[in-house]
């Protein structure tokens, strides 16, 4: 299949895996980009630029296909060390980055210089055009079902693709609550270039996380995700579990006056013993409502390729079929 997305970033199949902290290593977006999609090694979950330089080193060794790094711009006083992470990515040869968060105009002008292409992912039409307008090569369109940070605006992807779709001009993938064969071509009718996933690659064999968080996934429904710090502007879609409903009675009973101080046990540093130690209940952890759509745990390259073969599927018989 051949979109403007396969175009920009030189990929067979026009499906991304979103930058995800403490799944997206080297194992993951080596297998995602061998199966002929764009993986994606999230930047921060590496501890220091000089991490994140063998992490791209280590993917090169198991890919010699284009990979992207992901740079997350965080609603925080301290950050982190971004020319230095930035100069990783550049001397590491990468030539995609996925930039989410902030606004990421400052550090443009390193990136393009350096001839990389810059897929601002974004909740709102406003933003997306602001990614435009700020010289970034596409955007990634993320719904308010999406796992990880919705936004504020809680607007659907029957919606929100449609309106960017009316207003860009820069090629966008659709992002949030993508499965399937079925996610990919209606967000192609929707006017988008392709599809980013998340939660669905966290149920493959090569995500390096433990057995435990895939399981949680295959049998968690559609009705199992919440929204948790919406209190503090920071809206997060998470697995419910019990860490999750502890927070969630604090915000019930603090209402408004909440801190981020108020809710540091079941938010801060706890990746790592959910994705790696496998104790999901450790804290609150990002998933999407496509959960429900998630029934079992294949190879990437069996997904992409499941993908790609159904969708044309229903593109030749189901869609064409039905014009008689
Ligand atoms: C466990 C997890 C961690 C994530 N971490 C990040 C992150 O660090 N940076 C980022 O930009 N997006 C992050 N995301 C969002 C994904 O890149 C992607 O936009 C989102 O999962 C799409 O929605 P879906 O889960 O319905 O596919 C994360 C998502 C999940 C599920």
């Amino acid at each position: 299949m051949k979109t403007r997305i396969t175009e920009l970033f030189g990929i067979q199949h026009p499906i991304i895996q979103g930058g995800m902290h403490y799944v997206g290593f080297a194992e993951l977006a080596a297998a995602v980009s061998n199966a002929g999609g764009l993986g994606i090694i999230t930047a921060l979950t590496q501890k220091t630029a000089a991490d994140l330089a063998k992490e791209i080193a280590r993917c090169r060794e198991m890919t010699d296909k284009p990979f992207g790094v992901n740079l997350t711009f965080l609603p925080t006083v301290h950050a982190p060390d971004y020319p230095a992470y930035i100069s990783a990515i550049i001397e590491g040869g990468v030539k995609i980055v996925e930039t989410a968060g902030r606004n990421p105009q400052e550090h443009l002008p390193r990136l393009k210089a350096a001839g990389i292409k810059v897929i601002h992912k974004c909740t709102s039409v406003r933003h997306s055009l602001k990614a435009e307008a700020i010289g970034c090569d596409a955007v990634s369109v993320d719904g308010f079902e999406c796992g990880g940070h919705p936004g504020e605006d809680d607007i659907p992807n029957m919606i929100l693709l449609p309106r960017a779709a009316e207003e860009l001009k820069i090629p966008f993938v659709a992002s949030g609550g993508m499965a399937d064969a079925r996610s990919l071509v209606a967000s192609l009718a929707l006017g988008a270039d392709g599809i980013n996933m998340g939660t669905r690659f966290i149920a493959t064999q090569e995500a390096p996380v433990h057995e435990n968080v895939k399981r949680a996934i295959v049998a968690a429904s559609e009705l199992d995700t919440r929204l948790v710090m919406r209190p503090l502007r920071n809206t997060e879609r998470v697995l419910v579990n019990p860490a999750v409903e502890r927070l969630l009675e604090k915000e019930a009973s603090l209402g408004q006056n909440i801190k981020f101080e108020d809710i540091i046990e079941e938010v801060a540093g706890v990746y790592p013993k959910i994705m790696k130690e496998g104790k999901t209940d450790a804290g609150v952890w990002s998933c999407g409502m496509v959960a429900g759509l998630i029934h079992d745990i294949p190879s990437c390259k069996e997904l992409i390729d499941r993908i790609m073969s159904d969708a044309e599927a229903i593109i030749r018989q189901r869609l064409t079929g039905m014009l008689g």
